[in-house]
């Protein structure tokens, strides 16, 4: 039973330096488009070395702008992943292109470079080759492969230079989903910055929150100005308040999260480092329990920056029973992902089925995402896999 004592899943980390700074903002008039959000981008700027950082009000409007921004419309095909969260192929259903989605290498659970390349070829050759890696139903006749959307999935990039390398070969844009690996390292660059456009989401479960929010960042100066635009209700530079070159969304980060943001960006190594921290203590102790695994980490991830801890059962042990029984502990979990292929407007949809994509299914139904974030305390972890271990020897005797 639950003693009152339950652990979060996750927690944002927030300080009296975000405090004050939010409270500051509301005694001024600007609360939308002022300074705030202008040193929000400057600090996006100068921390990843981008030209452009465009602040949005979440990593999933910041992904759909870029989808706009590489041209992705109707009845286009953009290479993807069925391990993430929903919004990386939402993105592009918005614009009714069509994900074609591609296996995972099972350590890292990121998208599978060999099977993108093997997709972009077949797709870009046409016919009999190019219908094997489209959907049973809802794909156009013809289709012409446009960009490659890869994810860095739980803080780990994704393996991005043959990605690229593909990119390069068959024309194609690279938008990176980097909505939960803000600060990480991909062979010493950091993530969001690899790609045509990187994204970063801010939702109070990750490394740094603005409450909602996102921010875009890349070096294309055309892009970059569309996506201004679009953010903005499609007002190009020179458009009055109710002039509109473009259709446009309100996708605005206001004042008080943009304040928020700057504050926490201050604060991003030494959240980065406690997360570290949470998690090692996690590796540590999750060593010696028989049947789960750790998170791994793969020699192209130079830095890792921690979202979630998700382990993985060994075939066998039913996790759902494990994360009831810890759940009665006061401890919750989560099942990460739910594949988006399986999803049922996705079914519906473009009629996918259970097999479809094995690696994906086979983590989905092995992972589960344990409490995580960087105010946990050693205590804490330690009673979280107490839980797990005790769930465990329940399920075996
Ligand atoms: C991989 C991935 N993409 C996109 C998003 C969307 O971000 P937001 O929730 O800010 O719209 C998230 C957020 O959880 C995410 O994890």
């Amino acid at each position: 039973m639950s003693d009152g004592n339950n652990i979060p899943m996750s927690s944002p980390d927030i300080t009296d330096a975000e405090r004050q700074a939010v409270a500051a903002v509301l005694q001024t008039p600007n609360l939308s488009m002022g300074s705030q959000i202008q040193a929000f981008e400057e600090a996006f700027r100068s921390f990843t070395g981008c030209k452009h950082a465009l602040g949005v009000n979440s990593g999933t409007a910041g992904l759909h702008l870029c989808v706009l921004a590489a041209g992705v419309g109707t009845g286009d095909l953009v290479i993807t992943t069925p391990f993430s969260f929903v919004a990386s192929s939402n993105v592009l259903l918005f614009e009714r292109a069509v994900p074609v989605f591609v296996d995972i290498d099972p350590l890292t659970g990121n998208i599978d470079p060999e099977l993108v390349a093997e997709a972009a070829r077949d797709l870009n050759q046409g016919g009999a080759a190019a219908r094997n890696w489209l959907p049973r139903q809802g794909a156009p006749q013809s289709a012409q492969l446009k960009a490659i959307l890869p994810v860095d999935v739980f803080g780990q990039p994704a393996d991005l230079d043959p990605i690229l390398k593909v990119a390069a070969q068959y024309r194609l844009k690279v938008i990176e989903d980097s909505c939960e690996a803000l600060g990480a390292e991909y062979k010493g660059r950091k993530a969001g910055t690899i790609g045509d456009y990187g994204v970063f989401a801010f939702y109070p479960n990750k490394q740094i929150t603005t409450g909602e929010g996102g921010v875009i960042v890349t070096d294309d100066d055309q892009a970059a100005d569309l996506m201004r635009a679009l953010r903005n209700q499609g007002r190009a530079p020179g458009d009055t308040w109710l002039q509109h070159t473009h259709l446009g969304f309100n996708y605005r980060l206001d004042e008080m999260s943009a304040v928020l943001g700057k504050v926490q960006m201050t604060r991003l190594d030494e959240l980065l480092n406690k997360r570290e921290q949470v998690a090692a203590w996690y590796s540590e102790r999750l060593e010696e329990i028989p049947g789960v695994e750790a998170p791994k980490i793969v020699a192209t991830t130079t830095r890792v920056s921690w979202f979630v801890y998700v382990i993985r059962f060994a075939p066998g042990i039913d996790r759902d029973r494990i994360a009831r029984a810890i759940g009665e502990q006061g401890i919750p979990a989560r099942p990460y992902f739910i594949p988006i292929h399986l999803q049922p407007y996705m079914v519906s949809r473009f009629g996918y089925q259970p097999g479809d994509f094995p690696v994906t299914e086979d983590l989905g139904r092995r992972g589960l995402a344990i409490p995580f974030s960087s105010v946990m305390t050693e205590p804490q972890v330690d009673r979280v896999c107490q839980s797990i271990r005790e769930a465990i020897r329940g399920q075996r005797e």
